[in-house]
């Protein structure tokens, strides 16, 4: 089959990746989706059941840090672009232990960087390497302000600073080689899908499981949260409609105090299970701070939404009811993420291919 692109996705296992994986496969059927992805604890192919039949999807078991990999995957497909979304991406994880991050954040990204350059030679026409990155990279607010475009880089975390050069590291290969490059920058996202280490879905499976609901410091941190969908939409567009050289803040105009919504979680959750009200409030623990831990994030996404007309949508508690629907009636999937079963899946799946 001709396809009119080909396009690399990284990271197309994880959370916000399997989103813009299947919106890409089924959005552009005259596309070929290729998702490169190691794997590691965050990946989890089950996310992917429904496209991975489809003819314009590949999937390629690749670690982005090891070079010879990296450009095997370009000679291979001759893409046309890469949305490269593979990452370390939990801020405790990067306390606890850093060097991942430096490895697959910054040496990772830029190897797709030199395979990207090396593949197209200068001929840049209809090429594109959009970077995701995070809104952590401007560093922390006070109870003012909000992140823009231009917002100095501030990173405080071994997470933000690691993406914060691989940005970096875009920016300099657009501006000295001429690589057409795009970045976003989002908030945090929820959905279906993400790993129960992150504040959301964690907090929905402590409450069904009756354990500690952790707190940390005071809960007064603040926010921004993303649908998943929304950010995927913004990709997409941004792919197609975003100028080259430029970044683009997405954030979901939706600002919440941690306690806040982690009490919204508990009277949602409990209703669905049909528990008394106020019952799972019970279950908040209040433990140690994390250290360094950003106070605030807010984001003006007004540059994206002038320039190519994107909203995040407006019903926040409606949609985070529907995210606590999905992770209460996909409880195979959140109890194979607990116990480590969704590491089997790529071996009954992939295995002999
Ligand atoms: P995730 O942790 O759920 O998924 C990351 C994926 O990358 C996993 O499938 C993992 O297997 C893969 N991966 C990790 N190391 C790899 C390597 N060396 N080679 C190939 N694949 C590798 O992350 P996510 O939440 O989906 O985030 C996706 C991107 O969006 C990241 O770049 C992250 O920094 C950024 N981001 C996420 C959020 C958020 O709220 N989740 C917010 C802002 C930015
Ligand atoms: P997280 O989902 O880890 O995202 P990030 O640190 O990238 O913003 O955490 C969101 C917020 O919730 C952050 O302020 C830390 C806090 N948090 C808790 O209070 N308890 C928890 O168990 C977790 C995972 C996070």
């Amino acid at each position: 089959m001709n396809y009119r692109k080909k396009i690399l996705i990284t990271g197309g296992a994880g959370f916000i990746g399997s989103h813009v994986v299947r919106r890409f496969v089924n959005n552009h059927p005259d596309y070929l989706i290729v998702n490169a992805d190691k794997l590691t604890y965050a990946g989890n192919l089950e996310n992917l059941k429904d496209v991975e039949s489809k003819n314009n999807y590949l999937f390629s078991k690749t670690d982005i840090v090891s070079k010879e990999s990296v450009t095997g995957l370009f000679n291979k497909h001759e893409f046309d672009g890469v949305i490269h979304l593979a990452a370390e991406s939990h801020v405790d994880r990067s306390i606890s232990s850093p060097d991942e991050f430096v490895f697959t954040n910054i040496v990772g990204t830029v190897n797709l960087l030199n395979a990207a350059l090396h593949s197209w030679k200068d001929a840049f026409e209809d090429k594109l390497f959009y970077h995701i990155s995070t809104d952590e990279v401007y560093g922390s607010l006070g109870s003012e302000g909000t992140f823009t475009e231009e917002t100095p880089y501030d990173p405080k975390s071994p997470y933000s600073a690691s993406k914060a050069s691989s940005d970096h590291m875009v920016r300099a290969y657009n501006h000295t080689f001429g690589i057409p490059v795009i970045i976003s920058n989002c908030s945090n996202n929820y959905g279906p899908n993400q790993f129960p280490e992150k504040l959301i879905p964690l907090v929905i499976s402590n409450i069904k499981n009756n354990k500690p609901i952790p707190v940390y410091g005071r809960g007064e941190n603040v926010r921004d949260w993303l649908c998943v969908k929304d950010h995927a939409l913004a990709i997409d567009l941004i792919y197609h409609r975003g100028r080259s050289g430029e970044t683009y803040n997405i954030g979901g105009n939706n600002e919440w105090k941690n306690i806040d919504l982690i009490r919204l979680l508990c009277r949602i959750t409990d209703k669905k299970l049909g528990r008394s009200p106020g019952s799972s409030e019970k279950l908040i623990s209040f433990v140690k701070d994390r250290p360094g831990h950003d106070l605030r994030y807010s984001i003006d996404s007004s540059k994206l939404q002038k320039e190519l007309g994107w909203e995040p949508a407006p019903d926040f508690e409606a949609l985070l009811e529907n995210t606590v629907d999905w992770y209460l009636s996909n409880s195979s999937w959140l109890e194979n993420v607990l116990s480590g079963d969704y590491e089997k899946y790529y071996d009954s799946m992939y295995s002999g291919r």
